[in-house]
């Protein structure tokens, strides 16, 4: 059996101090705005699963075909001794991977870096029974925060950035997170990213304004977790689901509108808020790419794409990444 080491970056009670800052600032700021993060509580993660259920939900589904495609062959090819994933939860996809392509008895260890020690925990369990070679070094933390933490590499790495959660971040943000991802990398080193593409306006806006009303009620969530956290009196019902493309930016946003006047207290922070009528609090980008923004994206941190591996009509990709060469 292999081991199983965790370090602790964030616990509860720094993780609160954050949403508070966070939440401070938001509901401060015009257009107001909730960082999305703040979604994946209990209910959260269950609805966001749902989510990944729904009819018009397709990333999920064309993603796991790719992976279960192209899986094996990746990781037969690429043979990675370390592998480092962010925002791993349940390591479902990595699971899959690995049974897919691992070479029996080879060692390897697995970093996965989430803010949940008890969901790394149990996913660590899975896979550590199903792989009796595996090392499993857990970075419980924010990955946009603590990849600092994650140990030297031991051989081969892979990081894997799966799900298009690369999408919830705007340009600076996964621009500074893709450059620490290259810190971690060496010359013969890779990331594994999963981006949801532009299309139809219409599949997208439908993909996150589903016909059974899961996603409406995956966004007023938020609100219920700043009112348990922090002792705030928001009345999710009162906030209308909205979601719009913005083809200028390449990106679904979701909001929550005030129909009615809204007065909401945040005891924690001695805030108090005055929505008009019509106002809305934006909780989510959702960036859509293309093979050259992809390109763009990637040589603005030093990397660059070294295969793009799509389904046939073009609605999400697998990239893999490597390190650039530096310019003479
Ligand atoms: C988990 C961030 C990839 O943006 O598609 C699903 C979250 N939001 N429905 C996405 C989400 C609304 C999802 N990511």
């Amino acid at each position: 059996m292999g081991t199983y080491r965790v370090e602790i970056h964030a616990d509860a009670f720094a993780r609160l101090k954050t949403m508070a800052e966070d939440v401070q600032r938001g509901l401060g700021a015009r257009p107001r705005w909730l960082p999305p993060k703040y979604f994946y509580d209990a209910r959260g993660s269950q609805l966001f699963d749902e989510i990944t259920r729904l009819p018009e939900y397709y990333l999920t589904r064309v993603e796991d075909a790719l992976l279960a495609t192209h899986g094996p062959a990746l990781v037969r090819e690429l043979q990675p001794r370390d592998l480092v994933e962010l925002g791993s939860g349940f390591s479902v996809k990595t699971r899959r991977l690995l049974a897919a392509g691992a070479e029996a008895g080879a060692r390897l260890r697995y970093t996965p870096v989430d803010v949940d020690a008890e969901t790394v925990a149990a996913a660590a369990r899975v896979l550590m029974t199903a792989h009796p070679a595996l090392d499993v070094h857990a970075v419980i933390g924010d990955f946009e925060r603590h990849l600092v933490h994650v140990p030297p590499p031991v051989g081969r790495r892979l990081v894997l950035f799966l799900g298009s959660t690369i999408g919830n971040l705007d340009p600076p943000a996964r621009e500074n997170l893709l450059a620490q991802v290259r810190d971690l990398l060496g010359p013969d080193d890779q990331l594994l990213l999963g981006v949801d593409l532009v299309k139809d306006v219409a599949v997208l806006e439908r993909a996150y304004d589903d016909a059974a009303g899961v996603t409406r009620a995956f966004n007023r969530n938020v609100l219920t977790v700043i009112n348990r956290a922090l002792g705030a009196d928001f009345e999710p019902g009162a906030f209308r689901h909205h979601v719009r493309y913005d083809g200028m930016a390449d990106r679904i946003e979701m909001h929550l509108v005030a129909d009615t006047p809204q007065t909401v207290r945040v005891p924690a922070l001695g805030l108090r808020v005055e929505l008009e009528a019509g106002e809305s609090i934006w909780t989510e980008s959702s960036y859509k790419f293309t093979r050259p923004s992809v390109e763009t994206m990637l040589a603005a941190a030093g990397l660059r794409l070294e295969r793009w591996l799509t389904d046939p009509r073009d609605w999400f990709a697998l990239v893999v990444a490597g390190v650039a060469p530096r310019a003479a």
